[in-house]
């Protein structure tokens, strides 16, 4: 209530021109946010580091120190994924794409990772697109957040972020986790396809 009345004060008292100026900054703003698309997907993510069908490569071997929590690790151990995503938790159900990238243990004292990848999908409406993850991953929390950092095809220009969650353990090498992703992308973004159209209209 106070703060509208001091709101209402502050509008009564600007000079008409600035108020003017306010109110189209704040339907263009109104507008912008109308134009822009909100995605949520969810998949699961299978990280198999070792054993049959592995599909992550320690690269490095960190030079130390040892970790103190995680036992056999060292600070710098960097992890190369391509790492199969599926519609369900179950290995065997539809597939949605590959999260390429990698993963490096970035915590000198804490079980963090820093994760960069690429997640490119395979399946679904936004089949050819990809998702530009990267962040930090404490694997002690019980859910994750890292950034959605951009993308191509219909993610082109998408901001938004990742929450990220250890779903189960197959097997002392297969983690499956569960990553959901909320993107937001301008409306005016092609859809995947759309390319070749687009690529004539700069030829014009
Ligand atoms: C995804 O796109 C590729 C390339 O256009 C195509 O070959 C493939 O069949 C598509 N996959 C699905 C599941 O639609």
């Amino acid at each position: 209530m106070i703060h509208s009345t001091i709101t209402f004060t502050m509008i009564a008292s600007m000079p008409r021109v600035l108020f003017l100026v306010a109110l189209t900054l704040a339907m263009a703003t109104a507008t912008a946010a109308a134009r822009s698309r909100q995605i949520h997907l969810r998949f699961y993510m299978h990280d198999i580091t070792g054993g049959p069908g592995q599909t992550a490569v320690q690269l490095v071997k960190g030079p130390g120190p040892a970790h103190p929590f995680m036992p056999g690790a060292h600070f710098g151990d960097t992890t190369v994924i391509d790492d199969a995503l599926t519609e369900g938790p179950s290995a065997a159900s539809r597939a949605a794409g590959r999260a390429q990238g990698s993963y490096m243990l970035a915590g000198l004292k804490e079980p963090v990772l820093m994760v960069s990848m690429t997640v490119a999908l395979t399946g679904g409406p936004y089949n050819g697109s990809t998702i530009a993850v990267v962040g930090r991953d404490d694997i002690s929390a019980a859910v994750r957040e890292l950034a959605v950092a951009g993308g191509t095809g219909a993610f082109r220009k998408a901001t938004g972020h990742v929450l990220w969650r250890t779903a189960r353990m197959e097997s002392r090498d297969h983690m499956v986790l569960q990553l959901d992703v909320y993107a937001t992308v301008p409306a005016a973004v092609a859809a995947p396809g759309d390319g070749q159209r687009e690529a004539g209209v700069l030829n014009i």
